[in-house]
């Protein structure tokens, strides 16, 4: 919490995207018994993932286990998490008409799971371990639910955007408006930091960023309750980085694809910035680790305001050993 706020901290702060996940033993005992879904939607469940995954790894941090797709659920959308093909919709939007079916988020009792999963993980989790709630960035979103999956080129996603803005602009102030009020309820509930994923604007070129997107991420940034720091994360982020800053954000999250001292230097100094070891240093050696791990604390360089992260999320094959390992050097070659 003191590094969102760029004030000095003993040592580096450090917590991992995707923590809790398959590549730790006890998370595929838990989720062995159910299937992802009802993983996310049962709060002892949820809750029991989250502590487990911070105790075990030593970290500074728990992120609410959930899933940046379960808001699409209340606004009418069908989503199926199939085993080991990620996230399918059957019904996306291609269309103006599309868009109308879609549902406003009135309140957030649908996902009142989430609300519940929070509050008895804070009741779990050490006292001095804050709990950070979260959702995905508007374009993200959009592009599952226009898409009805993961996408390589974006190609239904893009050509809504640039044949039919009014249907795309509607469709992004619908979901903003819904994920304002989620984040809200969130830090309601017990999240103490939140944090958006904008996990695929980097398939976006400045300018359309700018005009089809900032206002929407800006929207919801700025409905935030007023003293939550807001983490604006997204990957494939080196031309976007200014425009990223300028939708919002107290952190901003970086990748691997760029030096974090250049990083921190676009987005200003004013702000804090997350990152950006790359999740694949996780299978080398730990001298190699270690060398990376050096290199991100000197372009740091001791300067508040940095929370170590990887530049996206751990990937399922990742050696346990070395997060640990990972979370030890941080804090040991940052002590002040
Ligand atoms: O970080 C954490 O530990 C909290 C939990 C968390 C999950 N998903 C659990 C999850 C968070 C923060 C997310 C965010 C999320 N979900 C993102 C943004 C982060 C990123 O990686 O870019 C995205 C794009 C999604 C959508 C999503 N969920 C995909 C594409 C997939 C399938 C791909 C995959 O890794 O399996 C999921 C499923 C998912 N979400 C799993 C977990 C632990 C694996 C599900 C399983 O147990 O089978």
């Amino acid at each position: 919490m003191r590094a969102c706020r760029r004030e000095p901290v003993p040592y580096t702060p450090i917590w991992l995207m995707r923590q809790a996940g398959r590549y730790m033993r006890e998370y595929r005992d838990v989720r062995s018994n159910t299937t992802f879904l009802d993983l996310c939607k049962t709060p002892e469940l949820a809750a029991e993932v989250t502590v487990t995954a911070v105790e075990r790894l030593g970290v500074d941090a728990a992120i609410i286990f959930a899933d940046i797709l379960l808001i699409l659920e209340p606004m009418g959308i069908d989503l199926e998490f199939a085993a080991g093909e990620g996230p399918v919709i059957h019904n996306p939007v291609r269309k103006p008409a599309d868009v109308d079916r879609l549902l406003e988020i009135e309140d957030v009792s649908a996902l009142e799971f989430v609300n519940e999963a929070i509050r008895q993980t804070r009741r779990a989790l050490r006292p001095d371990i804050p709990l950070i709630g979260f959702c995905g960035a508007p374009f993200t979103l959009a592009s599952y639910v226009i898409e009805g999956g993961g996408s390589k080129n974006y190609v239904h996603t893009k050509r809504l955007m640039y044949d039919d803005p009014g249907a795309w602009h509607a469709l992004l102030s619908l979901i903003s408006r819904g994920l304002a009020k989620y984040l809200n309820a969130q830090i309601a509930a017990g999240a103490q930091a939140v944090q958006l994923f904008d996990s695929w604007v980097g398939s976006l070129g400045p300018d359309d960023y700018r005009e089809f997107v900032l206002p929407h991420t800006r929207s919801v940034i700025s409905n935030v309750t007023p003293g939550v720091p807001v983490i604006h994360f997204g990957t494939g982020t080196a031309a976007l980085l200014e425009l990223m800053r300028e939708a919002g954000g107290d952190v901003i999250g970086l990748d691997w694809r760029v030096r974090l001292d250049e990083g921190w230097r676009r987005v200003g100094h004013d702000v804090a910035v997350m990152g950006n070891l790359d999740p694949v240093s996780l299978f080398a050696k730990q001298d190699a680790l270690r060398e990376q791990v050096k290199r991100i604390l000197d372009q740091a360089g001791g300067r508040p305001g940095h929370i170590f992260n990887l530049g996206h999320g751990i990937l399922p094959e990742t050696p346990v050993e070395n997060v640990i390992a990972l979370v030890q050097m941080v804090h040991e070659m940052s002590a002040k």
